[in-house]
């Protein structure tokens, strides 16, 4: 076996990843980087022969740095992006070493033992039922993906339509029921699924994006067939969580499966002082979530949970001549995704619930939803800017006087500046500025050095 010179190139990558890391809390948060420049550092014809690999990496470290956006800084405050802990960064560096394929039992023990107990653990923190089954998928567009196959398996079942064999052609209808403000992942879910975006009847909303339970009633009229629901914990705009308990209640007793989609919302379980904003989540059927964004573990990960393991199994699962199946009792992870071959992300799901444990992770979240408050308070007291959203977890949603380009105006100029880095949005068809705290690294002084560069900005 060739042994290569391992301690040069891993060396020069832990060397190269203490730099960024280390680096993080002085250097532009965003990237200033066009493409012509990247294209440029990086590109060239394929090269004509072997460079050693510690060389490899320097020059890939140097070329991608100006095009790197510093997802992992405390004062990143994009989209709904987590960073990543010291364990979970760790375990993924050695998910990596060990290439494991993930697929089945008999490729990599460990890494199936993991999500088995990994996935107990989540099952107890986010106060699931302790037989749901677990999926450790890309992240919530799959965990989404994977939930509807099983919720469409269902509730076709149900209805005397074996959907695995049969496919849609021919199957009684379903009827899909969702928040009028639902994330755009369900819509392509659906649309993967072969249900497709036609089946969807749109739920009223309020003003802060959660679906109307009052308005279920007609979305369920006039249809007898099969019908999932999907509700919402965390409306990736506002946070706001969806009425999960009454709508669990209307929609079991319309027959109906109900679906979770909790990519970041779910988190709040953890923490006794919210879980009251997700009363109800535990009694519905399938739940997705991701751990790349508030478990802050690296991209990518995503979980589904499903509380009929034999759907989520009928949906997912896959024999092959050549495979070594489970057959005494093991976990087949492949029996759980939609992926054959896959990365073990359990090990790096394992180390962040490991080195948080029950308090830690509960302590991330709560500190992340003070930490918008904060936002709110200090920007929302300051003239000309309005707070738009009722901050109940870790998103809040800003805009300034004047018309939708001021509000782009002051974004494009924070994210020249480096200091922080927020996205936009648009809410309620009006342009605001949109702060998630995720990142499990984010402290008071992060916030109040982000809301004097966003006032400063404003104000020039
Ligand atoms: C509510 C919701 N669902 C689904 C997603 C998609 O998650 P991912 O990008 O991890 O697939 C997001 C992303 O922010 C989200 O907020």
């Amino acid at each position: 076996m060739h042994v290569p010179d391992w301690a040069g190139t891993l060396g020069e990558a832990y060397r190269l990843a203490l730099t960024h890391l280390t680096g993080l809390p002085e250097r532009p948060v965003g990237s200033g980087a066009g493409p012509a420049d990247m294209r440029a550092a990086l590109g060239g014809p394929v090269p004509d022969g072997p460079t050693p690999p510690a060389e490899v990496i320097a020059a890939l470290a140097a070329a991608a740095e100006p095009g790197l956006v510093a997802t992992a800084s405390g004062r990143f405050f994009g989209f709904v992006f987590g960073g990543a802990t010291p364990a979970a960064l760790a375990a993924d560096w050695l998910t990596a070493t060990w290439d494991q394929n993930a697929g089945l039992y008999a490729t990599s023990p460990a890494a199936a033992a993991v999500e088995e107990v990994a996935g107990g653990w989540l099952l107890d923190l986010l106060g699931l039922p302790p037989h749901a089954s677990v999926g450790f998928v890309t992240g919530a567009q799959m965990a989404n993906f994977t939930a509807l196959a099983a919720a469409r398996h269902e509730v076709l079942r149900r209805a005397g339509w074996d959907v695995e064999r049969r496919g849609l052609i021919g199957a009684p209808p379903i009827r899909v029921v969702a928040g009028a403000d639902r994330h755009d992942t369900i819509d392509r879910a659906l649309r993967f699924l072969g249900i497709g975006t036609d089946a969807i009847v749109p739920v009223p909303v309020d003003d802060q994006g959660r679906m109307r339970a009052d308005a279920l009633g007609a979305a369920f009229a006039g249809h007898s067939g099969p019908m999932i629901v999907c509700a919402q914990a965390g409306n990736v705009n506002s946070g706001a969580v969806d009425p999960l308990d009454a709508i669990v209640d209307l929609a079991h007793e319309a027959g109906a499966w109900v679906h979770v989609d909790g990519a970041f919302g779910l988190w709040a379980s953890v923490s006794p002082a919210l879980r009251p904003l997700v009363a109800g989540a535990p009694r519905a059927d399938s739940w997705a979530t991701d751990a790349h964004k508030w478990l802050n573990v690296p991209y990518d990960s995503g979980l589904v949970f499903c509380a009929h393991p034999s759907a989520h199994r009928a949906a997912m699962s896959v024999r092959a001549v050549y495979l070594e199946h489970a057959e005494g009792g093991e976990r087949d992870p492949l029996d759980h995704n939609p992926e054959f071959s896959r990365r073990a992300r359990g090990f790096a799901v394992y180390a962040a619930l490991r080195a948080l444990g029950r308090t830690g992770m509960a302590a991330l979240v709560e500190r992340c939803c003070a930490l918008a408050r904060r936002f709110a308070d200090q920007l929302g007291a300051a003239d000309g800017v309005t707070v738009l959203n009722d901050v109940v977890l870790n998103q809040v949603l800003v805009r300034f006087d004047g018309p939708d380009e001021r509000t782009r105006a002051v974004l494009d100029g924070v994210r020249r500046d480096g200091t922080c880095f927020m996205s936009g949005t648009t809410w309620q068809g009006r342009a605001a500025m949109r702060i998630s705290v995720t990142n499990w690294s984010t402290d008071e002084a992060d916030v109040d050095a982000s809301v004097r560069t966003i006032l400063k900005i404003a104000d020039a």
